[in-house]
């Protein structure tokens, strides 16, 4: 195997496994040439998928990924499927023709916190791809988290609450604008969230993902999920993981729509505990790994055992990403 294992400052270990695991160029062709790269990939990429699902997050770095569009030619070299964002609740922008998005473009000075792509939906992606294109001069790192390391933590904390959660599982509501509001990290309108125009459009969509809906008297669009599972075993690892939006919802979704704590209910309505959230929350902090970005780098993430956060930042940033269905390489 021509993959090239190298160790990064900020890196842990997780059961014994460098997280993330940095890749860096085999060779000074690879690291010059963005065809050789491309082809490296290529070659690469069944055993790069290995070494994803055993560390959970693949930092690339050193390779010749100049922008948006190269880091498109980078994922179409793989074999992963690329999924529209369909149901996020961030503002985003489309960049490249098929499969780049912005990051989620919320406020500067706020934390998002910890959170696996798109949780709430039945069908979340099943990778998450980063790519820095302007790192922020000041702060801006995005933290990872492995995901089956927080859930032991999680039953730690308050095994009682914990079976709760895990027995019952969660719903999710949110209030969705008409227009989307870029004041908020949750801002995104109905009609970008799904897709569509008309209220009509809107409510086909949420009835194929399950979900309820109220229409406010301003346009606005209360949204209920359906009962989804809080904590799963994931397929590929066999690993119980902390598959949920809990901590992101419960401490982010505050906006003049809405308000966090009562944002997730578990299955019969109850909200959560407040002092084990808080105090998961510290843990979050404690043992995930603030990831400092360089311009160039490429980040590929299990979305399944994995979770992810951006800390404030200070002056320029563009972090881009792009979604994948899960599916073996
Ligand atoms: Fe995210």
């Amino acid at each position: 195997m021509s993959i090239q294992i190298s160790k990064l400052a900020e890196q842990k270990q997780v059961d014994g496994l460098d997280f993330p695991l940095l890749i860096t160029p085999p060779n000074a062709d690879v690291s010059n040439s963005e065809e050789a790269t491309l082809k490296w990939i290529k070659e690469n990429k069944a055993d790069l998928h290995k070494l994803l699902i055993k560390h959970g997050a693949l930092l690339l770095r050193g390779f010749p990924v100049s922008s948006s569009d190269a880091f498109e030619r980078m994922l179409d070299n793989t074999d992963y499927e690329n999924m529209p964002y369909i149901g996020g609740a961030a503002p985003r922008t489309q960049v490249t023709a098929s499969r780049i998005v912005t990051a989620n473009e919320s406020p500067a000075s706020e934390k998002i916190p910890f959170h696996h792509e798109m949780a709430q939906v039945p069908t979340p992606p099943g990778y998450i791809f980063f790519y820095c294109d302007i790192p922020s001069p000041v702060g801006g790192a995005t933290s990872i988290l492995h995901s089956a390391e927080i859930c032991d933590t999680f039953f730690e904390i308050n095994p009682e609450f914990a079976n709760k959660v895990a027995e019952q599982g969660v719903r999710y509501i949110r209030v969705m604008p008409e227009i989307t509001d870029t004041s908020s990290a949750i801002g995104r309108s109905w009609k970008d969230t799904f897709q569509v125009q008309t209220r009509e459009e809107a409510e086909r969509v949420m009835r194929e993902a399950g979900m309820d809906w109220e229409w406010m008297d301003n346009g606005d669009c209360k949204t209920y999920t359906n009962v989804l599972p809080a904590i799963r075993e994931d397929s590929e690892t066999g690993r119980k993981v902390f598959f949920n939006s809990l901590a992101a919802v419960y401490t982010g979704w505050n906006d003049s729509r809405n308000k966090g704590e009562t944002a997730v209910l578990t299955a019969n309505g109850d909200t959560l505990d407040a002092e084990a959230m808080a105090q998961l929350v510290n843990a979050m902090d404690e043992k995930c790994v603030n990831f400092k970005w360089e311009k160039g780098d490429v980040m590929w993430i299990n979305n399944h055992t994995v979770l992810h956060a951006r800390q404030p930042f200070e002056g320029d940033r563009r972090i881009l990403a792009s979604i994948a269905f899960k599916e073996s390489a």
